[in-house]
Order: C-alpha cells, then sequence, then structure tokens
C-alpha cells in the first residue's frame, strides 16, 4: 500500500516525534488520505525513510540528550546518506552531502524539467515553488509572504547589505568573526557610499553578557545596523540573537542575521529568534540540495530594501522581488521539501542534541590534554556540532593536510589574527567509530609529529 500523508503523520506520532505544523497543515493537493506522490514528486522515498527512523526512535526517551546516547536508534539516520565511507568527512560546516531521499527527488524533478522545459520546467516545475516556500516559512515561523527562497546565504545577506538605503556616514558594526565575503560588501559600501563599517572583537569563546555588552558598547547615534552571525563559522559559537535584538531594536537600530550555520543546527522559530531579517543555506544543515538557501524578511521592511535585480514596480512591498534572477532550475527547491521531511523524522531537538553528543564525542576524551586548546564553548546553549581547537606545536594548515593527505580525513583549517585551529564538524552520518579513529589520529599526530 502506498504510504500516505496520514499514514507518515501517524509513525511519527507513534514514534513520539511531533509532526511539525508545516507537515500536518500543509494543503496543496495533499488531502490526509491522497498518496503521498499526489503531493510531492519524489516524497514518497522520503516518508518510506522517515518512517523507518521514526519506526527506529519508537519508545524513545522525551528527553533528546538521552536519545542522542542512544546508539542503537540512530543506525537508520546513518544509513540514509550514501556517502564514500572512505573519507572521514569532519568537514560538514562549509556544504554538507543530501540524504539519499533527497538526491533522489532532486534528480526526479531535474530529469522532468527536461521534458519540454517551456512547459515542464516553466508551467509544471516552477508553479509548484510556491508550496516549498510555504512550507520552509512554517518550519521558520513566519508568512511564506516574508520568505524568498536563494541559492544561498551570501545571495541574502548580500541583497540585504546592498540594498539598504544607507549614505555617507552611516555606520555598520559587524565583528572581525564575521563571514569574510561581507566584510567585502561592507568594504564596499565603504568605498563607494561613505558608509562607515566597524568591526568588533569578540572574545574566544564568549559569555552571552560580554557578547551583548560588546554589541551595545559599539552602537553610536550614527549606527543603521548590526551585522552578526547566528554562529560563528571560524568556532561554532552560537551568538544570542534574541538579546542582541532586542538590546538594538530599543536603539532604533536594524540587526541582520546571518544564519548560514543556524537553520536546522540550532532549533529556531522567527519569535524565538525575534529577528527582522535571517538569512540561511539550506545546503548546510538542512541537507536540501546544493544551492539552496532563504532569506527571511520582516514584512513592514521588504519596501526598504532594494533587490539586486531590479524587479518590477508593483513587486516593491512583494517578498518575491528578491527573486527576480532569470532561468533557474527548480528541481533543488522542489527537494527541499524532501529534505524538510527526513528533518521531521528526527526533530529539531534530537538533531541537536545529537550533534552536540557526536561533537563531546571526540572532544571530550582530548579536552584535558595540555597540548589542546579549546576556542568553541561547550554549554549546550552556545555551540552545536563546530568546534575549532588548536593543537600546540602543530600549525593547522600543515594539520589538514596531513590528516587528509595521509588518512583521508577532512577538516577546515582556521587562520584567524586573534587565534587559530581546524575546525571539525561531524554530521548524523558520522559514527562513534569514526570519532574514536579521529581522537587516536590527532593523539598520533601530536605525539609522534607530522613527518
Ligand atoms: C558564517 C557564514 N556566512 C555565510 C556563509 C556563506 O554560505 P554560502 O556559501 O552557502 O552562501 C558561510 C559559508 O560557510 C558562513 O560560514
Amino acid at each position: 500500500m502506498p504510504p500516505t500523508r496520514r499514514s507518515f503523520l501517524t509513525q511519527l506520532a507513534t514514534a513520539g516525534v511531533v509532526a511539525p505544523a508545516w507537515l500536518s497543515s500543509a494543503s496543496r493537493g495533499a488531502e490526509p488520505g491522497a498518496p503521498v506522490a499526489a503531493f510531492a514528486p519524489g516524497l514518497a522515498a522520503a516518508v518510506d525513510a522517515a518512517g523507518r527512523i521514526a519506526a527506529a526512535m519508537a519508545g524513545a526517551s522525551s528527553d533528546p540528550a538521552v536519545v542522542a546516547a542512544d546508539e542503537p536508534r540512530w543506525a537508520a539516520v546513518q544509513a540514509s546518506w550514501a556517502v564514500d565511507r572512505t573519507i572521514l568527512n569532519l568537514e560538514n560546516g562549509g556544504v554538507q552531502p543530501s540524504p539519499a531521499v533527497v538526491n533522489h527527488a532532486y534528480l526526479q524533478a531535474w530529469l522532468a524539467s527536461h521534458d519540454a522545459p517551456a512547459h515542464s520546467l516553466n508551467r509544471v516545475l516552477w508553479p509548484q515553488v510556491e508550496g516549498v516556500r510555504a512550507h520552509l516559512a512554517a518550519a521558520f515561523g513566519c508568512d511564506s509572504e516574508e520568505l524568498a527562497l536563494t541559492r544561498n546565504t551570501t545571495e541574502g545577506i548580500e541583497t540585504v547589505l546592498l540594498g539598504l538605503r544607507w549614505t555617507a556616514g552611516d555606520e555598520v558594526v559587524t565583528t572581525t568573526q564575521d563571514y569574510w565575503r561581507f566584510h567585502n560588501t561592507l568594504r564596499q559600501r565603504a568605498d563607494r557610499d561613505g558608509i562607515v563599517f566597524l568591526p568588533i572583537t569578540l572574545p574566544v569563546p564568549a559569555s552571552v553578557d560580554e557578547i551583548v555588552a560588546r554589541f551595545a558598547a559599539a552602537i553610536t547615534p550614527r549606527t543603521r545596523a548590526l551585522l552578526i552571525s547566528h554562529v560563528i563559522n571560524l568556532t561554532g559559537q552560537f551568538l544570542p540573537v534574541r538579546e542582541i535584538v532586542l538590546m538594538a531594536r530599543a536603539r532604533g537600530v536594524l540587526v541582520v542575521v546571518d544564519g548560514a550555520h543556524g537553520f536546522a543546527h540550532v532549533p529556531l522559530n522567527r519569535d524565538a529568534l525575534e529577528c527582522d531579517i535571517y538569512a540561511t543555506s539550506l545546503h548546510k544543515w538542512l541537507g536540501a540540495p546544493h544551492g539552496t538557501g532563504f532569506l527571511y524578511v520582516r514584512r513592514e521592511r521588504i519596501a526598504e530594501i532594494w533587490p539586486l535585480f531590479p524587479a518590477p514596480a508593483e513587486l516593491r512591498g512583494n517578498i518575491r522581488k528578491f527573486e527576480s534572477i532569470g532561468t533557474a532550475p527548480a528541481a533543488p527547491y522542489l527537494a527541499i521539501r524532501e529534505a524538510l521531511v527526513f528533518w521531521a523524522s528526527i526533530g529539531a531537538e534530537r538533531k541537536a542534541a545529537r550533534l552536540r553528543w557526536l561533537r563531546e564525542r571526540w572532544l571530550a576524551p582530548l579536552a584535558d590534554e595540555p597540548w589542546l586548546k579549546i576556542h568553541t564553548p561547550r554549554q549546550p546553549e552556545l555551540a552545536g556540532a563546530l568546534a575549532t581547537v588548536e593543537c600546540a606545536g602543530l600549525p593547522p594548515t600543515k594539520l589538514a593536510a596531513w590528516l587528509w593527505e595521509r588518512h583521508r580525513t577532512l577538516v577546515r583549517p582556521v587562520i584567524h589574527p586573534e587565534f587559530q585551529g581546524i575546525r571539525v564538524t561531524p554530521n548524523l552520518y558520522t559514527t562513534p567509530a569514526d570519532l574514536e579513529r579521529f581522537v587516536d589520529l590527532l593523539r598520533g599526530a601530536v605525539l609522534k609529529g607530522l613527518g
């Protein structure tokens, strides 16, 4: 019997997974008893995979931290990726592999788009992308009229930083740890428009109070905006978005949130963050196809931001003005649905807890070594999967090259004027045995050298 949305919701409920509102309320062609294929191509396979995961989680503890350590329950999740297991991939921060069901859905939509593109791409597939906008908006907790689909965080943040009406003397505050591309953008606006770009430093690691106090101290009567990372990519530190937004709003300052590593990594929703602008990449923690992201803009702020590519004047207050990029594939966007279903079958809190557990599985055994310096806070509310460490005597670039060339192990070297190290990022498909091997490799490198 083909799976139906109702049977999927029942499976999730049996497993103790609270079905997200976007799934239970999404109604485009999706009557509860209708076959899954009727409401999204490729979704049947995703529902099958999600059903296996939900079944493995059935009867699990309601405490995500307990489930995170309950190894047998994670086998179905680990098996959901068709990755090359001869590579120990601990570089899941930049871009991630998608679960097999997402790739399957993507390929199905890609092939369908080539039937007769003027019809199949433009008239059949693109209109379905509106349903994806609705699902994503519900998952983020905003209205679908506030969410633009983008190709990545870069597109979302560039749109905002280049589209806001700042003039000479207006100040924009960010940190020295924010993403390098956006430093370039603000430098260009400084050169072109005379804005003042003020990068502040933050302690590594930093407490919530210190972070908010440093941003507050940097605000002057000329400050127009703060650009903050939800998760700092260099260290994995989470910033207290809500506290920063409330502090800045009280002073009339807009906060632009770079959520590249936030969505589907940190459990969140718009109202908990309180943010007005949030951009993310879905090819990172959601595991959606490469080249997918979204830009959220609070409804009343849409009109004040120029789009990167000019759109018809009547779209001035319409979120779709940010999507006016010309011919583009619909397949990556359509497969976001399968990535959302996959994520829902695990649950946002359980995923976050498991990622922290995986981080601690390699970090805890090394934490007391005198040669290790940890640049990431380890409290649950301050970091997730990403952690950066410095090994005394081992230059990060050489260590990362040695790990790859000798041991097919991927990590990211981090070289910053204020600190350095290797960034290590497991993913849900990473096994405890993988991480034990990594611990041995790091110990060996320090004790025996890289020779
Ligand atoms: C903090 C941060 N912002 C933005 C980006 C850009 O993401 P994308 O290349 O998906 O646009 C990254 C990429 O890793 C990042 O780490």
